[in-house]
């Protein structure tokens, strides 16, 4: 509600005032000194309603200038909300909370996909749909050997994602409900297939099919470790710790990779192509990979005693706590504490791991630090969930692919709702362009011989300049003397087991 201004002038009026206001914004632009009304709908405004403020009928409009869509909305979605001051986190309007302890990973999904959550029969069929999709093509496991023995488990799943597209050119119907709803079913289903065969491909160990005997998670965990034996049967508290996990990762409205998934979605590829920018996306260290970053940062640590210093160079500028901060959430947030309490019940069954008490004090030290808690730095998602992978034996390579999984359903719900949302178009954001002005090409016997260091508008050299030290530095890096042969050996892992 509206307040009056500083002269109150009684209820009556305030009443009136209330009445009188207006859902728009007002804009009088200085130049011109006109003013605008635009309309505000859902606590936002149109950037296209911007366009109208040129300074002559010919100019350009005015444009938002917003790197990094601090504050941009670029959809309007129905799937999940967020709450960033006040810590909640709603997938379809059901808090994290009640769906991380009362249903399952693939009820999550359907919830996500469909929108609602599904009758015993709807639930059983989407069950036996997934599932019986949990095979690939054979071609798809040659394609993974070609990886070399070390190849990094996400980047084999960014390529491998894609390369789908290449089985299922049915894809390409991005407007037929029908190919819509097979692929949803066939990436929900192979995700884990493509995950464990990456893992084993850097193991050394030959690709252990699924077993649809299983849930979801305990075929994953199947596939992941199953040795000799012939049936292998998952445990049930570490089956149903990953299913946790793998709700609290389903969805997370418009974080970078979301919006990787839709803006290469809008070009109307099919979902595989825009599924592997997204995969690919979640691979930097300040998304998904992350969890990654966590684990190697409490490796370097070290120990309790040297958390001081640690946190001395992420205060200095040097590091970043990794596991700490969101775009989104300013308070804790909520998946930290369900993961904290399920670290508890992992335990209990495998044993403490060891870097958990480092990463308890320094979460308890930076609380405390008036740098993190002035910039509302808490622990996210990712601070604890690599200590209990660890636990349950993932290796760390496998923590950004054990985000994946469980995100495609979040990814495929936005991309359907992408796809059927009229008010879409292929993404296309504006520029501000502070470059050269128009000029005649030169032909390079007539170019000086030190090109000259005119400076751009906002002040930097130009990058056809001479060179800066950066690009110093590389050249002599790139013109540097071969090494001698016995040093390209040093450190270069063998392949454990052939296959
Ligand atoms: N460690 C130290 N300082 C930090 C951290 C951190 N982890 N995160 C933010 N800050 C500081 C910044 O230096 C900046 O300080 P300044 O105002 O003095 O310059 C301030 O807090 C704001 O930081 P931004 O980078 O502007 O915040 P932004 O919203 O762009 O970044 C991000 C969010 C990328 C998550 C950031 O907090 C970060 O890098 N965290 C570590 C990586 C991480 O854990 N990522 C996982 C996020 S959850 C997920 O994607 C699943």
């Amino acid at each position: 509600m509206q307040s009056p201004g500083p002269l109150d002038l009684g209820p009556r009026v305030r009443i009136l005032l209330c009445t009188m206001a207006k859902d728009t914004l007002t804009v009088t632009d200085n130049r011109t000194g006109r003013t605008y009304e635009i309309p505000i709908e859902h606590g936002a405004i149109r950037a296209r309603d911007l366009v109208q403020i040129r300074l002559n009928p010919d100019g350009g409009g005015l444009a938002s200038y917003d790197p990094a869509f601090m504050n941009t909305a670029s959809c309007r979605s129905r799937i999940t909300y967020i709450d960033g001051d006040a810590g909640v986190l709603l997938y379809r309007g059901y808090p994290i909370e009640q769906l991380a302890e009362r249903s399952t990973f693939l009820e999550t999904a359907y919830l996500l996909v469909k929108g609602e959550l599904p009758s015993a029969l709807r639930l059983a069929q989407w069950t036996h749909n997934i599932t019986t999709h949990t095979i690939v093509h054979e071609n798809i496991k040659g394609f993974m050997e070609g990886f070399r023995y070390d190849a990094h488990p996400m980047g084999m799943l960014v390529a491998t994602v894609g390369a789908l597209s290449t089985f299922y050119p049915d894809a390409k119907l991005i407007h037929d409900p029908e190919s819509c709803r097979t692929q949803t079913h066939r990436l929900i289903a192979k995700m884990p297939t493509l995950a464990a065969f990456a893992y084993r491909h850097a193991a050394g160990m030959p690709y252990a099919y699924p077993d649809n005997d299983l849930s979801y998670t305990g075929n994953f965990l199947s596939m992941m470790f199953k040795t000799t034996e012939l049936k292998y049967r998952p445990n049930p508290v570490l089956e149903r710790a990953l299913d946790v996990l793998f709700i609290l990762h389903a969805d997370h409205e418009q974080n970078c990779s979301t919006n990787a998934m839709r803006s290469i979605g809008s070009s109307q590829v099919d979902p595989y192509s825009a599924l592997a920018g997204a995969c690919a996306a979640l691979y930097g260290p300040l998304h998904g990979g992350a969890n990654e970053a966590v684990l190697r940062m409490l490796r370097e640590i070290g120990s309790v005693a040297r958390i001081p210093d640690y946190l001395a160079r992420v205060k200095a500028g040097e590091v970043r706590l990794m596991g700490f901060g969101h775009r989104v959430y300013k308070n804790f947030d909520p998946r930290g504490k369900i993961i904290k309490q399920l670290a508890h019940e992992v335990f209990a069954l495998t044993g403490k791991n060891p870097l958990t008490d480092i990463a308890v004090e320094l979460e308890r030290i930076a609380l405390e630090d008036d740098y993190f808690v002035s910039r509302k730095l808490y622990p996210n998602v990712d601070f604890y969930s690599g200590i209990i992978y660890q636990a349950m034996g993932f290796p760390i390579d496998m923590f950004p692919v054990l985000f994946a999984i469980p995100r495609t359903a979040g990814w495929i719900a936005q991309w359907l709702e992408m796809v059927q949302d009229d008010e879409q178009k292929i993404a296309r954001p504006k520029q501000i362009y502070l470059g050269r002005e128009r000029r005649d090409y030169v032909p390079v016997e007539s170019r000086p011989a030190r090109p000259d260091r005119r400076r751009d508008s906002t002040g930097r050299t130009s990058s056809l300049g001479w060179p800066t030290w950066p690009t110093t530095a590389c050249w002599c890096w790139l013109n540097r003397p071969s090494p001698p042969r016995w040093m390209l050996h040093v450190g270069r892992r063998t392949s454990r087991a052939p296959r």
